[in-house]
């Protein structure tokens, strides 16, 4: 797999000579990111706030990418939190638009890297219309194999927390039954390894109600650099940071 994402990137290239410090035996298996600064991104350019989340959108597709090459198995992307409905209706209804906009035009990324698409979040507070081509990506896609996509839109941590409480109780499992297996099977990441590595950019470092439960023991990358500016280059970098790291899990 790793030959294949060296080809891809020309020897010289500032991309070919990170990949060459990454350890293939030690990838993460599953990268969390919290895509911010689209907003800020745009300001500092004298943009919209939409023109930021255009730019944001190729950061998404190019690091979507990178991370199939490199052998990451699963990538969660915070795309639309269930607190940014408090936006401004016109930034609302342009991401909403864009997203359905990708979904129409960005199939092939899907095919051609062999990616599942899975949304996680409360699909019911979304417009129909993108909710349904949502689920026909999800569909569609449902047979690739190479690494997992999990877009979190209108996504909470503790309303999926809340959501897997509610789904265990209606299921009457009994108490003593109830272990982290069981509940994390409740959650929208059933199926999922916890994320070994959690991104945010734009210098921000906060969690902001993202994957709370299952962070547990992730290690947490916060960087300056703004989404839009956050490529395939410091996607790896990301990941040779988290090589450097020493992880216990609780052990001495
Ligand atoms: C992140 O960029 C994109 C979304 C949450 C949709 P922001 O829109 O939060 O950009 P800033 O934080 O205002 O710069
Ligand atoms: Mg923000």
């Amino acid at each position: 797999m790793f030959d294949h994402a060296l080809a891809k990137y020309p020897s010289g290239s500032e991309e070919r000579e990170l990949l060459e410090r990454i350890d293939e035996k030690r990838l993460p298996a599953h990268v969390a990111i919290t895509m911010d600064g689209n907003g800020r991104w745009a300001k500092q350019r004298g943009l919209e706030r939409n023109a930021g989340h255009s730019a944001g959108a190729e950061a998404a597709r190019e690091v979507t990418e990178a991370a199939a090459r490199l052998g990451i198995r699963f990538l969660t992307l915070f795309t639309f939190s269930s607190e940014n409905w408090k936006r401004p209706p016109g930034e609302v209804q342009f991401l909403m638009d864009m997203l359905h906009e990708n979904l129409l035009s960005r199939q092939a990324l899907l095919t051609d890297n062999d990616i599942r698409l899975k949304i996680i979040g409360d699909l019911e507070g979304l417009p129909g219309k993108l909710r349904k081509k949502l689920m026909e990506s999800e569909e569609r896609s449902s047979g690739h194999k190479r690494m997992q996509v999990n877009l979190a839109l209108n996504y909470g941590s503790r309303q999926e927390i809340l959501r897997a409480v509610r789904a265990i109780v209606s299921a009457r499992i009994a108490a003593g039954r109830i272990d982290e297996e069981v509940f994390s099977r409740h959650l929208y990441t059933a199926g999922c390894p916890d994320p070994d590595l959690l991104i945010r950019t734009s210098g921000e470092r906060r969690i902001s109600n993202f994957l709370l439960y299952q962070i547990a023991y992730s290690e947490l990358y916060f960087t300056a650099t703004l989404w839009p500016d956050f490529r395939a280059q410091q996607f790896f970098q990301a990941v040779i940071d988290y090589q450097g790291r020493e992880r216990r899990f609780g052990n001495a």
